[in-house]
């Protein structure tokens, strides 16, 4: 694995949306329109995080808070939820695939003390699911015809990121989803109004 020095992994900004809409129509059969992806940078439930190499971005993941149960826990367990991901395919198998989920991972535990994380994936699309089986996900739910448009089943894929013994510990910090929501409410509305300060050149 070689990674350049000037490698730059962030939070993804309104600015980065044209270049990420490119990266997932050249990458994936199933992406979001650019409105949609407005829509996710805005909105405190969502994350985005790119990979720029050299200050262009080369990859991204987006990933978005839920609290519904799925099969693979039985309580509903605020859980991050991949919703695109993919890597330029110049750049892929190098490790920028890793760095990104694990820093998706890393901002959803520390925002929102997520105890899992899941995914749904292609059945037929081998190469993610030995990446997110090296990255610690397991298969859990064969799901049928997942993917009806695409003439495909699914497989909704699920890693637990927080252990019952640490989940009881963290109850006692007293943040409350609420409180944890609305502040980031208030920090991604702040640096969406500095982003577009920025570009007007004010
Ligand atoms: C899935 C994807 C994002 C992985 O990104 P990446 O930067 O290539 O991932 P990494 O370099 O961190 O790969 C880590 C591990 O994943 C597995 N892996 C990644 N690409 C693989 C491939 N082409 N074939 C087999 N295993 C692969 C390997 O185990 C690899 O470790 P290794 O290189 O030491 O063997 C990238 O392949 C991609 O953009 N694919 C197209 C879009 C897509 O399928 N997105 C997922 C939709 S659910």
């Amino acid at each position: 694995m070689s990674i350049s020095k000037k490698v730059c992994l962030r939070e993804g900004l309104l600015k980065d949306v044209d270049r990420i809409y490119r990266i997932s129509k050249s990458s994936l059969p199933n992406y979001y329109a650019i409105h949609e992806l407005n829509y996710f940078v805005k909105s405190p439930k969502y994350i985005l995080v790119i990979v720029e190499k050299n200050d262009k971005a080369i990859g991204y993941v987006l990933g978005h808070l839920e609290k519904k149960k799925t099969t693979c826990s039985k309580r509903d367990y605020l859980r991050g939820h991949v919703m695109s991901f993919a890597v330029q395919d110049r750049y892929r198998r190098l490790g920028y695939g890793s760095l990104l989920m694990d820093k998706l991972e890393s901002l959803f535990s520390s925002r929102y003390n997520i105890s899992l994380m899941s995914l749904h994936v292609q059945t037929t699309n081998e190469k993610a699911i030995n990446f997110y089986e090296k990255i610690g996900y397991k298969k859990y739910e064969f799901m049928k015809n997942y993917y009806f448009r695409l003439g495909d089943d699914g497989y909704l894929m699920c890693k637990i990121i927080r252990r019952k013994c640490k989940l009881e510990e963290n109850k006692e910090k007293k943040v409350t989803f609420k409180e944890s929501f609305e502040n980031i409410k208030k920090e991604k509305m702040k640096r969406t109004l500095l982003d577009d300060i920025k570009k007007m050149k004010i």
